[in-house]
């Protein structure tokens, strides 16, 4: 199987991961500031570090110590590739090791906020305000520069917290430039980045759409593409980049399980026509019902499902004869999520994708929005036409309702909590907080409890409420909505809902509980 990637000429900043939590944030903060970041496991071999080529190089945080047995380091090499190199946290301790500093560990772990105070102005310090707040995070401290280092700023606890080499372009903060608690953060991204890494600003969507558009037509030529489309905003902006590329070569299969939220294909439909691209739809429905007859458990449910669409769309595609590319709305975060430095975590829950597919059609991948975290698609969804409601739209699983709907999944069920789901939505967008929240959605519980209603004993089902604020779902918050939002929701849908009778609302954030129930 091969993969396409796409490697424009372009100014990268290369971001060595040693296991923080916020190594995704540096990547983002630079990407807010227009240059392209890629982050690598530390790991990385010299060879592809110079295949890059990257203008500046960035050492994340981690968890360990410099001296630990096991402790994650790099080649000294890389201080000879006369590359501005920036040391955050550990990186910081492991500039100091390498190079020929000491590091001890701190008497008492600091974490959280401390006050700099510079030492001298620098150019990479300009502008930044003495007494600023920056956030804390370590229990190691580098008590011996090494040579050709002088410390530029310091706080109470930690004396070395910013050191430079200006000669050698290296330097190294304590604390984390990253995250928002650092006042002036994005201040030191700049002065490294514009200043001394001589960086310009000029990786914007726009300038992505024209090369990718490039690209596209170049690799594909007078190919066909097909792609599947889910609804969701990732398939969808493949979708629209792909046919500016290459036009009716591509072909879109959206496939109906049956499972999808109220007027999915309608929507999805009447946005793609206005567009003036061609959606070729497979209603499978019936099919997706028969093989959910029973099911109960969620892991089976997600597997068959997987397994089914996989199953379906194979057959459509075989319909179409030979056709050699298979495009994917694989983006950013699902690139990182396989190749950085991880942690032992167990499979929760199986994801629905449609990884064995390209294999299974002996399809070379197209995956043209893998270097994009997702507010840089949807905005390449909105250079390319697509409404801005449409790519605002919450995500939504794979495997679709049935992960919303405890127990057996029968069409009734699924009408009853389409229904739910869309008053929700539409209480959510009426009170103004839609774009706050990462989701909004019903869940259909296995259980019937009494009510009444019109003098009349009813017993039916209960729906809980779920809204969860995030910014990438792997963790969540849930939203503490207000008196009248839930009142509405709740009076809605006892009142036009036939077969629900009750409303909770879900105070479980993530960790402990998931997103979905199931
Ligand atoms: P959980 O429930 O694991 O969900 O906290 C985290 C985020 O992922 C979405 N989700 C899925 N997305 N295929 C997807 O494409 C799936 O199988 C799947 N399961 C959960 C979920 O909606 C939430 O945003």
């Amino acid at each position: 199987m091969a993969y396409l990637l796409y490697f424009a000429m372009r100014k990268t900043v290369l971001i060595l991961d040693f296991g923080s939590q916020y190594t995704k944030l540096i990547a983002r903060r630079v990407r807010e500031l227009k240059i392209y970041s890629e982050i690598l496991p530390f790991n990385t071999s010299m060879k592809k570090i110079k295949e890059i080529s990257p203008s500046a190089i960035i050492l994340s945080g981690g968890p360990s110590s410099v001296y630990d047995r096991e402790a994650p380091s790099i080649s000294k090499e890389i201080f000879e590739l006369n590359i501005p190199i920036l040391g955050i946290c550990y990186g910081l301790q492991l500039i100091a090791h390498l190079l020929g500093g000491k590091i001890e560990s701190t008497k008492k772990r600091e974490f959280g906020f401390a006050k700099i105070k510079k030492v001298k102005e620098t150019e990479f310090l300009k502008g930044v305000r003495d007494g600023s707040q920056v956030w804390m995070s370590h229990g190691d401290e580098v008590v011996k520069l090494p040579e050709g280092f002088e410390r530029t700023a310091y706080t109470d606890n930690t004396p070395n917290t910013v050191i430079e080499n200006n000669k050698r372009r290296i330097y190294g903060v304590q604390f984390h430039p990253e995250v928002v608690h650092t006042e002036e953060g994005k201040k030191i991204f700049k002065n490294f980045l514009y200043r001394i890494a001589n960086i310009k600003p000029e990786w914007t969507m726009e300038s992505f759409v024209d090369t990718s558009v490039k690209k596209l037509k170049e690799v594909i030529g007078n190919k066909k593409v097909l792609l599947g489309l889910s609804g969701g905003v990732d398939s969808s902006v493949t979708a629209v980049l792909l046919h500016k590329a290459i036009g009716k070569n591509l072909i879109p299969v959206f496939v109906n399980t049956g499972l999808l939220r109220k007027d999915e294909e309608k929507i999805l439909s009447e946005e793609f026509k206005k567009l003036g691209i061609r959606v070729r739809k497979v209603n499978a429905s019936s099919l997706f019902f028969k093989k959910l007859k029973g099911v109960r458990e969620p892991e089976r449910k997600r597997k068959i499902i997987g397994k089914t669409f996989i199953d379906v769309f194979y057959k459509e595609a075989k319909k179409l004869g030979k056709i050699e590319f298979l495009a994917q709305g694989t983006t950013y975060p699902d690139v990182i999520e396989s190749t950085s430095v991880k942690g032992p975590s167990a499979i929760i829950k199986s994801h629905h994708n449609v990884g064995g597919l390209p294999a299974k059609l002996k399809m070379k991948l197209v995956e043209p929005l893998r270097e994009l975290f997702k507010d840089e698609v949807r905005e390449v969804g909105k250079i390319l036409g697509l409404d801005d409601w449409f790519i605002r739209r919450h995500p939504f699983p794979g495997p679709g309702l049935a992960v919303r709907i405890l127990g057996e999944i029968t069409r009734a069920r699924v009408k009853k909590l389409q229904e739910a789901d869309f008053i929700i939505r539409e209480e959510v967008k009426k009170a103004g907080i839609y774009d706050e929240l990462w989701q909004a959605f019903g869940v259909l519980l296995p259980v019937k409890s009494v009510g009444v209603m019109g003098d009349k004993r009813t017993y039916e089902n209960v729906c809980a409420v779920r809204m969860v604020v995030s910014s990438d779902g792997m963790t969540a918050s849930w939203y503490p909505a207000n008196y009248e939002i839930l009142n509405n929701i709740s009076t809605r849908i006892v009142n036009e809902v036939r077969g629900i009778n009750r409303v909770v609302y879900d105070i479980t954030s993530k960790p402990p509980g998931t997103i979905e129930w199931e």
